[in-house]
């Protein structure tokens, strides 16, 4: 079992017609087993791995991130494409909206964030000053750009433990911190993918205003209503980039 390139995202990003021969396999590794669809597209091998779960089963706070990119390293991927849900903490950053992230901000609370925890992987501190990798960046933002896909490049992922939406207090906090959007799966995913020298890149999909900015009152089905409706965006630019 092999991929070189790896998307991570909700099921509607993963489309099975795009992969030819796709297999679900369930990989076994030092931290856990983690569910995944291998196949081929353009000639490149891909693992689609679905964050939550192939039905969605998996809270944010709940999912076994370290090994979902522990399987992803043990079958050799070097690229990985993540998309996820966001917030917007910006006017000009309205639902539908696409936006290449380059760095966060972690106010997570409960969640390992690391393989370097002590034996046996040892004590490492990896520095973040590309958390988000700058060459799958740039490839992203130019495959948009010959593909009309409207993309922003650049945004601070602010991401919540969840999985309840923030309060006004908190989302007036974020904004006054430099965020540009919020979510609830960024960390400690970029830093584990980090950790085991994996490209990683996200794309998020603005799903809705964030509480406060929002004229109404948050809900579940109006992120998810959006993110179906835009979703084919991302899955255009992740299967172009795999390509070129
Ligand atoms: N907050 C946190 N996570 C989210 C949001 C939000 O407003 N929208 C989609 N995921």
């Amino acid at each position: 079992m092999h991929a070189e390139y790896a998307i991570i995202g909700g099921t509607g990003v993963y489309d099975p017609a795009m992969l030819h021969d796709a297999e679900r396999h369930t990989i076994e590794t030092p931290y856990g087993l983690a569910e995944l669809t291998l196949g081929t597209y353009a000639g490149k091998r891909v693992a689609f791995m679905p964050r939550h779960g192939y039905k969605h089963s998996v809270a944010p706070h709940k999912i076994n991130y370290r090994a979902n990119i522990r399987a992803l390293k043990q079958l050799g991927v070097h690229t990985v494409f993540a998309t996820a849900a966001v917030g917007s903490l910006k006017q000009e950053l309205a639902p539908g909206d696409l936006v290449i992230v380059d760095d966060f901000l972690d106010v997570t609370k409960s969640r390992p964030q690391t393989f370097y925890e002590g034996a046996p992987e040892g004590v490492v501190h990896i520095d973040m000053t590309d958390a988000y990798c700058g060459r799958v960046r740039q490839h992203l933002a130019e495959v948009a750009g010959e593909h009309s896909l409207a993309v922003r490049s650049g945004g601070v992922y602010v991401t919540t433990e969840g999985p309840r939406f923030e309060t006004p207090a908190e989302i007036r906090l974020y904004a006054a911190w430099g965020g540009d959007v919020v979510g609830m799966t960024s960390v400690p995913e970029v830093i584990l993918a980090k950790e085991s020298e994996m490209c990683y890149a996200t794309v998020a999909m603005v799903t809705n205003y964030c509480t406060g900015i929002s004229p109404h009152p948050l809900t579940h089905q109006e992120v998810v209503d959006t993110m179906k409706a835009n979703v084919q965006k991302i899955r255009e630019l992740f299967f172009h980039a795999i390509a070129s």
